[in-house]
């Protein structure tokens, strides 16, 4: 096994509020981008040749990443002009696999943060001998996902993609967005047009009598989609509860970066990452959140489970808690922001001009 695709396009991605410019597979996650850690951990597993199927310009990616032998890769960018969904991104890609026929070829979505072994999906591949492979999770609610129910061998019986009525919700067993496809699935994706893998491919390969396979993982798995998994993830990656070897320094109750400067009153906990050249101040508390680059915590600050983007600053004794910080805004001091706000990049909010109540 050598060959990996990297699915980083799409729509929404780039839009997908963060509130941070910088497109979100970049967005730092325990101090590096978060790609970095996908695809160190494949390359752990062995994966030496990594296609990163983009639709946005592939210069967000090429200078951080390069040819990727600084990770022991070779990695290679090809760029949709308009996304191509899920399946089009891997057969616009095709022509830049070595895989023969009948050789597996691993597909990560961009935006999933696990602990699966790799290792053991390809196993599962090549001892049941199917045509495709997933990793399933059970997640308590499944709307948001691929419903993947299977027979008591694990050989996958239907494939609902986001379901929309509760009859559609026949199991617990969700699409944790790794596959190992054999490369000649791979070449029957049509090449003219967007073709979604999850609505089009996997139920057209069952109804032609295709075998899909089932690996059920429950190591840590979490879908990076919002802001407050984002930061949840991050926090779990420095923790140690999700495992990466990207990870810039040992594991613990915080990250802070090489040239970030942290009061040594200021209290960091619950796998809180401070970014390059941030600033914490004296006795503001930062619990399970993620200050990127440049940006500043003043003195007495609280900040629960909250992301504050690139260059954004929160004034002196405000209280953040699941709060979205955007790039380069400042919040000024003795605000309280609660329950999912969201600061979009650039604002201002002025000193003391918000404060939460739920009036309960
Ligand atoms: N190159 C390219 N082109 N990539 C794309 C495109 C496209 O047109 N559309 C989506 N992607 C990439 C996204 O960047 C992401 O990494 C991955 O494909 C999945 O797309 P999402 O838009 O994040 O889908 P989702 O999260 O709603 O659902 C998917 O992931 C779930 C698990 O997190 C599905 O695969 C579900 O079945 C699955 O349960
Ligand atoms: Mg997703």
């Amino acid at each position: 096994m050598t060959e990996a695709i990297l699915l980083v396009g799409g729509k929404g991605t780039r839009l997908r509020p963060l509130t941070v410019h910088t497109p979100k597979p970049m967005v730092p996650a325990a101090g590096v981008p978060f790609l970095t850690h996908q695809l160190a951990r494949a390359r752990a597993a062995g994966v030496e040749h990594v296609v990163l199927a983009t639709s946005y310009l592939a210069e967000v990616f090429e200078p951080y990443f390069g040819d990727g032998s600084s990770l022991g890769l070779h990695l290679e960018y090809v760029t949709e002009e308009e996304p191509l969904g899920t399946g089009g991104a891997l057969r616009n890609v095709a022509s830049r696999l070595h895989a023969a026929p009948g050789d597996p070829v691993l597909v990560f979505n961009g935006d999933v943060l696990t602990g699966l072994d790799i290792a053991s999906l390809v196993d599962t591949h090549r001892t049941t001998g199917a045509d495709v492979s997933l990793h399933l999770t059970r997640v308590a609610d499944p709307r948001a996902y691929g419903l993947v129910p299977t027979d008591e061998a694990g050989r996958v019986t239907a494939f609902l993609e986001k379901p929309q009525t509760p009859e559609e919700i026949v199991t617990d067993q969700i699409n944790a967005g790794a596959y190992v496809f054999t490369r000649s699935v791979i070449d029957t994706i049509p090449n003219d047009r967007p073709v979604s893998v999850e609505r089009e491919t996997f139920p057209g390969l069952l109804a032609d009598g295709a075998h899909l396979q089932g690996l059920l993982d429950s190591t840590y798995w979490l879908d990076l989609g919002t802001p407050h998994a984002f930061v949840r993830g991050s926090a779990d990656l420095v923790l140690g509860r999700a495992p990466s070897p990207a990870v810039p320094g040992p594991r613990g109750e915080y990250l802070v970066l090489d040239t970030a400067d942290v009061a040594p009153d200021a209290k960091l906990a619950g796998g809180t990452v401070i970014g390059a050249r941030a600033r914490v101040g004296s006795g503001a508390e930062v619990t399970g959140s993620t200050v990127l680059d440049g940006a500043v915590v003043e003195p007495g600050a609280q900040v629960r489970d909250s992301l504050i983007g690139t260059g954004a600053r929160v004034g002196a004794r405000t209280v953040l808690e699941g709060a979205v910080i955007g790039d380069h805004a400042a919040v000024g001091p003795d605000n309280e922001l609660r329950d999912g706000v969201r600061i979009w990049c650039d604002s201002r909010i002025p000193a003391g001009a918000v404060r939460f109540s739920s009036d309960q």
